[in-house]
């Protein structure tokens, strides 16, 4: 192979940076779908377009080279964290925190398994997953992607979805029909860092570090995981990325480790002395794939240099290659007779997608992690009880399945549609309600006439999020929506059950004192009837916190009895009926007031829609009316959006319900706007194409918009171009600006 060649073994694109041109040019030895990205740019295509894009990139990646270069398939990685969720219709089975919580390591193995079938539906050979991070502050956006803070219960769980996901080694179907490859992730101690931020730095002891948060990796070994992925973490102040002793020193030769290494998202980059485009330090210090989702052309063409001046040894780079190959022998892809992807089994047999079986796999998930923490007597629910339903998250699939849910970050505009094949939690209790000769009312919020109920059920939790958008300063709770559910149900005297959906253990103090029942239910996915399977009875109550439970509101890490108000193991079968004392309510972290950023660190506020002329731009990406916006990266990974306008394009955003605040908006011109530009708010037309002309090239600028040049202001504000231009949009937030403030922009 030419060095070339070789080194686009190692890069890792991801999908609609390139094209198939690319593929056949440059033969890249793999690619991603993020957890935003679908095939031509629609993250919601139908399955079938998945498969048919495998094919078509697989098809690029096997035409005849000039001379005797060999020619290698690439191959397709993909984020099922919790079920093939980047597709339409696929099984969403529940977070790793809730799977931590069944402690049953056969179920996690036909979670996997059933996972890889859904994956080679659309003709995808490689998982990144499982997540084997062992969180340890649940102020963590990613704590739900851990099955538990105890390193020996992700130990178990995690080698056995390995084991679920890629077969065994040496059985006939290893890797092959019904299995894809594995990844355990994120090595090491990405659930350690120093009050939970994400990506941050981990401190301590290297052998005190290891016995916690790499406790898992030997035994995804043993198990014979093929691929790890380097965290984005540091530790003592090192990055990851580019540490030899731990990447190479203690992954491979202390545990033995011969499989891949793949890197995370442009994580080379934040090495010391390395940008995403020029890191030899990375494969260095032990890596063998770059994940480069954009910059892969640069980084290629300076990692040929690197080695041809010898700054990368070619040994160095043959042993990477060597296993990136293997990876692609052991999968049968080497093979002359190798299939197409969507020649493959399983291809294209869409009926796998959620089938009967896989459903009812989840939904066996969903009930074994479902752990009561309260029931002082009203669980299980009576047959015949007329129930009243409440809460916001009752009927919303999205929430249940929180984030890496058909998006990276879950939830904000997918409604109920986006899920053909789900039945929220709601759905399931009505239907199990009338058949036990009852009724049920959905009412989320709570208007439904008490008096004509038995009891009240609230489903109410966190919104979605992925990685550092959920990352929090403490575990309090702020929405109080379900609270005064319950109280205001309490009050009526009508029994109350909470139903918390969540990605941790938080500050629930004031909702236990108002609930009579209390089930932890995390983020179960597409099979509410599991939760209604505890809420009947119709099964026991197995569930045991995985996580220890938080007595305090302040955040600070909990493992251990220590500051618990339920330790760990803690869980009630439905007969222990035992009533519980009032718990405290003071926190002194609890803040008054809602925040009111329309958009911030990439998330779309739940009330607030985007439009491109008449398209909704789900969490302002998408294209639309002319108008297309896709993730942009300012300090964070797609923290921010760029927002290309075609000539005579508009994009409106709007808030629902009452609003009030001046505007506040972080945007970057980068060149001159080709014509005039207007800004619509409320029901004033302002020409802002000089502030436009001004502000062009001179870095991020904040634009103000207040009573003096908007009186009224109102709730929606709009942009129209009538030239081709390109604003880049970090944060649009309404906040009062002192009286008499003037606009700026
Ligand atoms: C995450 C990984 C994920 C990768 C690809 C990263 O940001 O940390 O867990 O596998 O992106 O989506
Ligand atoms: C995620 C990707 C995601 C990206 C933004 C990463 O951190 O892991 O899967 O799509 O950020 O696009």
């Amino acid at each position: 192979m030419s060095t070339e060649r070789k080194v686009a073994q190692l890069i890792q694109p991801q999908i609609n940076s390139f094209t198939a041109e690319d593929m056949a040019r440059y033969r890249f030895g793999s690619y991603l779908n993020g957890g935003n990205g679908g095939p031509d740019g629609d993250e919601f295509a139908p399955a079938g377009k998945w498969l048919a894009y495998a094919d078509r990139m697989w098809d690029a990646s096997i035409g005849p080279l000039p001379g005797d270069e060999p020619v290698i398939p690439t191959i397709w990685g993909t984020d099922a964290v919790h079920g093939h969720t980047n597709i339409v219709g696929a099984t969403i089975f529940p977070h790793n925190i809730g799977l931590g919580a069944t402690r049953d390591a056969d179920l996690l193995r036909r979670i996997g398994h059933a996972t890889a079938k859904e994956i080679e539906v659309t003709g995808i050979d490689w998982n990144f997953s499982p997540t084997v991070a062992v969180a340890r502050d649940d102020r963590w956006g990613r704590t739900y992607e851990s099955y538990s803070e105890d390193p020996r219960i992700v130990a178990e769980l995690g080698a056995a979805l390995v084991e679920g996901l890629q077969g065994t080694p040496g059985d006939a179907d290893y890797l092959r029909e019904g299995r894809v490859a594995a990844t355990a992730k994120h090595f090491f101690a990405d659930g350690g860092t120093d009050q939970g931020v994400d990506q941050g730095d981990v401190n301590g002891d290297i052998e005190s570090l290891k016995a916690i948060h790499a406790v898992p990796y030997p035994a995804a070994i043993d198990a014979g995981v093929e691929v790890v992925m380097a965290s984005f973490n540091s530790i003592n102040g090192v990055k990851m990325h580019g540490n030899r002793d731990l990447l190479t020193g203690v992954l491979r030769d202390e545990m033995g480790f011969e499989g891949v290494v793949v890197g995370d998202w442009n994580a080379h980059g934040q090495i010391a002395g390395c940008t995403v485009d020029d890191c030899p330090q990375a494969l260095l210090a032990g890596l063998d794939i770059y994940m480069v989702p954009d910059d892969w052309k640069a980084l290629l063409e300076n990692l040929v240099a690197q080695v041809e001046d010898g700054t990368i040894p070619m040994a160095k780079l043959d042993e990477a290659v060597g296993r990136v190959l293997r990876l692609k022998l052991r999968l049968g892809l080497l093979d002359p007779n190798a299939a197409k992807p969507s020649a493959r089994p399983n291809a294209g047999d869409y009926a796998l997608l959620a089938s009967a079986d896989h459903r009812a796999l989840a939904r066996e998930a969903v009930a074994k992690s479902q752990v009561i923490l309260k029931n002082d007597g009203v669980l299980p629910l009576k047959a015949g009880a007329r129930v009243l339903v409440a809460g916001n998250a009752a009927d919303d699939i999205a929430k249940a399945a929180g984030g890496w849910t058909l998006t990276w970050q879950g939830g904000g505009e997918l409604d109920n549609s986006y899920f053909p094949n789900a039945t929220s939690i709601y759905r399931a209790i009505e239907s199990e309600a009338s058949a036990q000769g009852g009724s049920a009312t959905l009412s989320p919020d709570g208007t439904a006439d008490a008096g004509a109920h038995d009891v009240a059920v609230v489903v109410f939790g966190e919104e979605a999020y992925a990685e550092f958008v959920g990352d929090r300063k403490t575990v309090v709770f702020e929405d109080t929506e379900g609270l005064d559910l319950l109280r205001k149900f309490k009050a009526a005297g009508l029994p109350t059950v909470a139903v918390f959906l969540s990605g941790r253990p938080m500050w629930m103090n004031r909702e236990l004192n108002a609930s009579d029942a209390f089930l932890a239910s995390w983020l179960p996915g597409s099979e509410g009837a599991g939760v209604s399977d505890i809420l009947f009875g119709k099964q026991d109550a197995t569930g045991r916190l995985s996580f220890s439970w938080p007595a305090d509101c302040g955040g600070a890490p909990v493992n251990g009895t220590q500051g618990a108000l339920f330790n760990l193991g803690y869980g009630r079968s439905l007969a222990d009926r035992s009533t519980m004392a009032a718990l405290p309510e003071d926190c002194g972290y609890l803040t008054e007031g809602v925040s009111t950023a329309w958009f911030d660190l990439g998330r779309l506020d739940s009330g607030i829609s985007a439009m491109g002329g008449d398209t909704r731009l789900p969490n302002l990406i998408g294209e639309g009316g002319g108008v297309v916006a896709r993730g942009f990266d300012k300090d964070r990974q797609e923290d921010a959006r760029e927002i290309v306008f075609g000539p005579g394009s508009t994009l409106s955003l709007s808030q629902r319900g009452d609003t009030s605040g001046d505007y506040r908006i972080l945007y970057n011109l980068a060149s001159q706007p080709a014509g005039p530009v207007t800004l619509t708010v409320g029901e004033r037309e302002i020409d802002i194409t000089r502030n436009f002309a001004l502000s062009a090239g001179k870095g991020w600028r904040e634009m103000i918009i207040t009573e003096q040049c908007a009186p009224g202001l109102g709730n929606r504000i709009a942009f129209t171009s009538d030239a081709p231009l390109t604003i880049q949009i970090a944060r649009i937030a309404r906040q009062d600006m002192p009286e008499g403030a003037e606009c700026s922009f």
